[in-house]
């Protein structure tokens, strides 16, 4: 299974400050935005990862992630000239999905509590499996509807009359075919290659499975500068309350056996001192006490 980030966009909703740098790349509490979905992606145990921004941006993103190395895994770099559509990033990434199933993930997503993810991606089996989360506001998202046997019926681009209340989030796994049906996406009215329509598409062949997330599970936009804030304010509660971090890609990587704990503790220590640095310790030595060794 390989996995795309995207995180382009034009991030207009946060001016002025994606005038310093891209909407992914703001910080969520204590750490860059891009941490989250990158964690979430590396604690399903996708290793194979393609990161999609900007001109302007991806040196940026080259900087803070590198080549992925330092965390056990692999990262690449493709670039969207213009913000055409998130189903753009199956014709922009093709090479590098080559003849794999992939994974696709909104930059701006995040995402706590749970293992849905990591499950969905185990016992994926083919066609596409796409989530659905209840939310107040559908008419905002892709709106996906059940019948009485929970089978999805209809998905809806930003509908005005939305007909079920659950939203499509900004996790799609998919089988390889998506790069066939990704070529034939035809721009919409709005000038974009529409996920929606790689979804329906899935639909119409019989091939879609929707996974309804918990209620435990949370589900943040940080699009406008308030909701940046707010999701803020809930990782802050959350990990103060837990004292686990939420988006550390360092306790994914260790936990999921890409880095030895002797390499994890190698990382720590080019780190300067600091809250994240003291955490880390704090996972390395719970490490180290549930082996026995302390
Ligand atoms: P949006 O939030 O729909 O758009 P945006 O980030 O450009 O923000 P704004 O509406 O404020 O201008 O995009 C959702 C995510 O998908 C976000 O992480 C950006 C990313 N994206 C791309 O990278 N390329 C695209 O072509 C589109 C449409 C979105």
């Amino acid at each position: 299974m390989k996995a795309i980030i995207l995180a382009g966009g034009a991030g207009s909703r946060l001016y002025p400050l994606t005038q310093v740098s891209s909407k992914q790349l703001q910080a969520v509490f204590d750490k860059p935005m891009i941490y989250y979905p990158l964690t979430v992606l590396m604690a399903s145990g996708v290793s194979d990862l393609c990161l999609i921004s900007t001109s302007d941006d991806l040196p940026r993103y080259q900087r803070l992630l590198g080549d992925g190395r330092q965390w056990g895994v692999s990262i690449v770099y493709r670039e969207q000239p213009a913000p055409e559509g998130i189903a753009q990033a199956f014709l922009i990434a093709a090479d590098f999905i080559g003849s794999d199933s992939v994974v696709l993930m909104l930059g701006d997503n995040i995402f706590s509590g749970g293992d849905d993810f990591p499950r969905a991606v185990s016992s994926f089996d083919g066609g596409a499996t796409i989530f659905a989360y209840h939310v107040k506001d559908p008419q905002r998202y892709g709106v996906v509807e059940f019948d009485h046997n929970g089978r999805a019926t209809s998905i809806e681009e930003k509908p005005r009359q939305p007909k079920s209340s659950y939203a499509v989030p900004g996790v799609y796994i998919y089988d390889n075919d998506v790069l066939e049906i990704a070529r034939a996406v035809k721009p919409s009215a709005r000038g974009e290659l529409e996920i929606t329509d790689v979804n329906l598409e899935y639909l119409r062949r019989g091939k879609l499975q929707v996974r309804r997330l918990s209620r435990g599970f949370a589900w943040l936009d940080a699009g406008t500068s308030t909701a940046l804030h707010e999701a803020s304010a809930y990782i802050d509660a959350i990990e103060r309350r837990q004292g686990v971090k939420i988006g550390c890609p360092e306790e994914a990587a260790l936990v999921r056996g890409f880095l030895s704990i002797e390499q994890f503790e190698a990382l720590i220590q080019k780190m300067p001192a600091c809250e994240y640095s003291d955490y880390l310790r704090v996972v390395a030595n719970e490490w180290h006490r549930l082996k026995g060794e302390i």
